[in-house]
This record gives structure tokens, sequence and C-alpha cells, in this order.
């Protein structure tokens, strides 16, 4: 009920000025309560047209990512962005749609009750944490934020654009793995640790 609730009002918000050029809003998606959410920036092209969260070429590195960290999408892992609508021309989302759109977020959150939240990227670092250190500066270490454990990582489009990054990716990856052993199952099993 409280996510029908949720996701309705999702639906119907025309709170910030996304609204007049969104073709689908992107709630989220994955299992109601996720021990792992994923939070990326916000729809590109592809989300904005299914609806659904990472279904482009991010979200295809992304599944592989999750897929060799032993996790999927349909049993471990909860995928939201920070911005539920599209910005025009895969802009940055702006500080104040960010802000309009935080509640959201944060009530998501809540309700997915993660034990682990990976932020993919910047802005989502931002976003999140309010932060205004780099990606690069927060990468790779964990931050206790609001009792739920969070690893800061590179946005999987950085790493198309910029495959030497993979490395320090792999590396933020392997600390969840052990993270999830400890929180959640010690004999999770993963394909490369
Ligand atoms: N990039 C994001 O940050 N989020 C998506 O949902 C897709 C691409």
């Amino acid at each position: 009920m409280e996510w029908d609730n949720f996701r309705a009002e999702v639906l119907q918000c025309t709170k910030c000025p996304l609204k007049d050029s969104r073709k689908h809003i992107v709630v989220g998606e994955g299992p109601e309560q996720a021990p792992v959410m994923c939070i990326g920036e916000g729809p590109g092209y592809y989300e904005d047209i299914e609806g659904r969260p990472f279904v482009g070429h991010s979200g295809q590195l992304l599944d592989k990512i999750l897929s060799v960290c032993g996790f999927s999408r349909s049993t471990h892992v909860y995928i939201a962005n920070i911005v539920k609508c599209r910005p025009p021309h895969n802009r940055t989302p702006l500080p104040e749609e960010r802000t309009s759109c935080l509640p959201f977020l944060l009530e998501q959150i809540r309700l997915v009750n993660p034990f682990i939240i990976i932020l993919l990227g910047a802005t989502a670092a931002k976003g999140l944490l309010n932060s205004d250190a780099g990606i690069t500066r927060l990468r790779g270490k964990w931050i206790l934020w609001q009792g739920r454990w969070v690893m800061p990582t590179y946005h999987p489009s950085a790493l198309l654009r910029n495959p030497s990054l993979k490395k320090d990716a792999w590396e933020d990856f392997k600390l969840v793995i052990d993270k999830y052993r400890e929180l959640v199952n010690p004999l999770h099993h993963s394909d490369f640790h």
C-alpha cells in the first residue's frame, strides 16, 4: 500500500520544469525490499522512452558489473535515480531539480530499506550527501549515512567514456561484496572475489 501510494504520487508529479519535456517518469525498479540500492543521476534517452531506469548503454554495463558481483536486479538490487524525469539533452540535473525530487528518493530509500547504497557518479553523491567533493575523492570509501552504508563510485557512463577508471570501480565493487557478506550473506558468491 505504501508503495502504491508512493508510485501514484511520483507518477503525478509536476513540481519542476522537467515535467514539460519528459515522455515517462522513471520511478525506479527492483525488489521492494532489496538489500542493495543503486542510485544514478536521472533518466536518459532510452529510460525516458521506456519508463525504466538504466536500460541504455550505461544500464547494460551496470548489469554486467552487478552480475560479476553475483547480484541481479531481480533479487538483490533496487535501482533509482536522483531525478525521476529526463533532463533535456541529458544535461546534468540542476540543483533545484535535485532538491525538488529529493523527497521522493528519501521516501524510496525508507521503503526499500537497503543495507548498502551505491552512489553512481558525482550527481548521485551530491544529491544524497549534499557534498561538493568530487567523485574521485569520494569513491572507494564507506560513508555511514543515516544508519546505512554508502559507497560512492563512478557512473557507468564515465567507465564507458574512460575505461581506465574501471580498475578503481572494481575495487569499489569488491568493497561492496565484502560489506554484503558481512551484513547480509556470508556465503554470497561472486565471480571475481
Ligand atoms: N543514467 C542514469 O544515471 N540513470 C539512468 O537511469 C540511466 C542512465
